[in-house]
Order: structure tokens, then sequence, then C-alpha cells
């Protein structure tokens, strides 16, 4: 249940909080969906992984194309297959990123703002420049654009 694998979501919570085993978790995931990347341009796979408030998981990979503006990265690719699952009505509280150069990768911008408008309060694992990384959504992107 939602409440067993992560807490601080619910009324007046501005944070979310994931256990290190789900992070571990969706971490994983995000390695292993990497693998289905299609990048034969940039040679860069990525894999992401996210989680609901309900507790589902979807994951993504990066889908290149030779008109390089069309490519789609990894977390929009899971962003997108949880709502033609799920319908928009979903709340994302965590997403984890992963690449197979171990290189530091956090979510571009197009994809912080995707990720923001499903996942205001989301936090988001990364490689940064250190090593592992977590950060909040809204850390990474200040005063992400709404229209409602
Ligand atoms: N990419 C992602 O999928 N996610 C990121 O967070 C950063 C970049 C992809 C886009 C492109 O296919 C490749 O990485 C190189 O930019």
């Amino acid at each position: 249940m939602a409440h067993s694998i992560f807490s601080g979501i619910g009324l007046g919570m501005r944070t979310t909080k994931v256990s290190a085993a789900v992070r571990e978790r969706l971490l994983r995931s995000a390695r292993k969906v990497m693998k289905n990347a299609y990048a034969p341009f940039s040679n860069f796979r990525v894999g992401a992984a996210i989680l609901t408030s309900k507790g589902q998981m979807f994951v993504g990979c990066n889908v290149e194309n030779p008109s390089y503006g069309m490519t789609n990265c990894a977390e929009r690719t899971a962003i997108f297959s949880a709502v033609a699952k799920l319908g928009p009505d979903l709340e994302i509280c965590a997403v984890a990123v992963a690449n197979d150069h171990g290189v530091p990768c956090s979510p571009c911008g197009a994809c912080r703002q995707v990720i923001y408008e499903f996942g205001p309060r989301a936090i988001v694992f990364y490689q940064g420049e250190k090593g592992p990384k977590q950060s909040l959504i809204t850390d990474l992107l200040p005063e992400g654009f709404r229209l409602k």
C-alpha cells in the first residue's frame, strides 16, 4: 500500500520522502529499462523510473530520431507511459534516472517541466557531479510554469 512504501505525502506535506529500498528499486528499474533505449545518434542510453502516489511504477528510455529534436528523453517516456495507462489524474512522487556511461545526468529542462506538471512535490534521484544525488523537483526547477 502507498503508505508502506513512502511517507510525507498528504495534506499540508510539502515534500516526499522515499525509503532507501524504494529508491534502490526505482534505480534498478531505471538501469534495466535503459537497455531498451534507441540511441544510435548519441550512443547515450538513459533509463527512468517513476513512482506514483498510489505506489505504481512506470519506466521509460530515451528514443532518438535522426531529426534530433524529435528525441524523447527517458523521463518523459516514463511519464507519458503512466498517463497513457492511468489517465492524467496521477501524482508523481519520485523519479530515478540512470545512464549507461555512469556520468552525471540530471533531467533536462524540458523533462523538469513535465515532471513538475505531474509531480510538484517529486523527489528526483540521479547521478550528480559528485556521485548519486537527490533533489526536489522544485529545486531543479524553481518557479515551474503552471496554467491553472
Ligand atoms: N537524455 C535523457 O533521456 N534524459 C536525460 O535526463 C538527459 C538526456 C537523452 C536524450 C538523448 O537521447 C541523449 O540522452 C543524449 O542527449
